[in-house]
């Protein structure tokens, strides 16, 4: 049995004694820009239920003048405006699907700002996943999404560009950092958006786990 009641008991400073009884498990997915980040992430919450949370999507989504103009140049948000958009997010859900977090942390902070949340909820990471793909190849993949999605930030070349030098200067040392740390499983994201889902599932062993069924669940005939 799931002791979880009302997941926002856990979000805050409680600290459960008592685990809830976990499907899924709890992911962070790093890449740079065109990687392959999103795509994944969508699939496995279509297929295995995983909650989704991509926090260039809470930007995209959100009112805020200030952040839409930080993401359409390029820069990172502020790291605490990060977490508290993704708190309020994180509240809503039931971490018992399992969570795959799609853009964070993006920095060595935001790393931080994780384990600690996580720590308060009685939750730690499962994997972190590392999608690797050459700049000029994820450039290619951007320029052809611009056509089908309008995104800011997708339109002026040279704005793609800075946004691989900013995810050079702040995220590749947390790369480095989770490489020495966390057994960061890094996968190739050349080869095909099928063959890579498949390989990530196999090998992280993310498929839900069946439900026992028992003879009360059969329809009688
Ligand atoms: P975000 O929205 O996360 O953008 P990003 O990191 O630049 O990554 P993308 O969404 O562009 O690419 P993706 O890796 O998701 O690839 P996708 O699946 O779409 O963040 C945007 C901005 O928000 C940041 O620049 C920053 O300003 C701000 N921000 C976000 N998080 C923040 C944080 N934590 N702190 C501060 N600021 C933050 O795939 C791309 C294309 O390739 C698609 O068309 C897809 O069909 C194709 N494709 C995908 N996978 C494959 C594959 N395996 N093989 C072939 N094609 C594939
Ligand atoms: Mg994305």
């Amino acid at each position: 049995m799931n002791p979880v009641k009302n997941f926002t008991d856990f979000v805050g400073e409680i600290i459960e004694k008592e685990l809830p009884d976990y499907q899924g498990k709890i992911l962070v997915i790093m890449g740079p820009p065109g990687s392959g980040k999103g795509t994944f992430s969508k699939r496995l919450s279509d297929k295995e239920g995983y909650n989704h949370i991509s926090t260039g999507d809470l930007i995209r989504k959100s009112k805020d003048p200030e952040l839409k103009a930080k993401i359409a140049e390029g820069e990172f948000i502020d790291d605490k405006t990060m977490l508290a958009m993704l708190r309020k997010e994180v509240k809503k859900m039931d971490p018992g699907k399992g969570i795959i977090f799609d853009g964070f942390p993006r920095t060595v902070k935001q790393a931080g700002m994780l384990d600690s949340m996580l720590g308060k909820m009685g939750l730690g990471l499962s994997h972190t996943i590392y999608l690797d793909l050459d700049e000029k190849i994820a450039t290619e993949r951007i320029i052809s999404r611009a056509e089908k999605e309008n995104r800011a930030d997708d339109k002026d070349p040279e704005i793609v560009k800075k946004r691989f030098r900013t995810y050079e200067e702040k995220t590749a040392p947390l790369i480095e950092l989770y490489q020495k740390s966390r057994k960061l499983k890094k996968f190739d994201s050349g080869v095909g958006i099928d063959r890579l889902y498949k390989k990530i599932v196999n090998q992280l062993d993310l498929k839900k786990s069946e439900p026992s069924t028992t003879k009360s669940d059969t329809p009688s005939s």
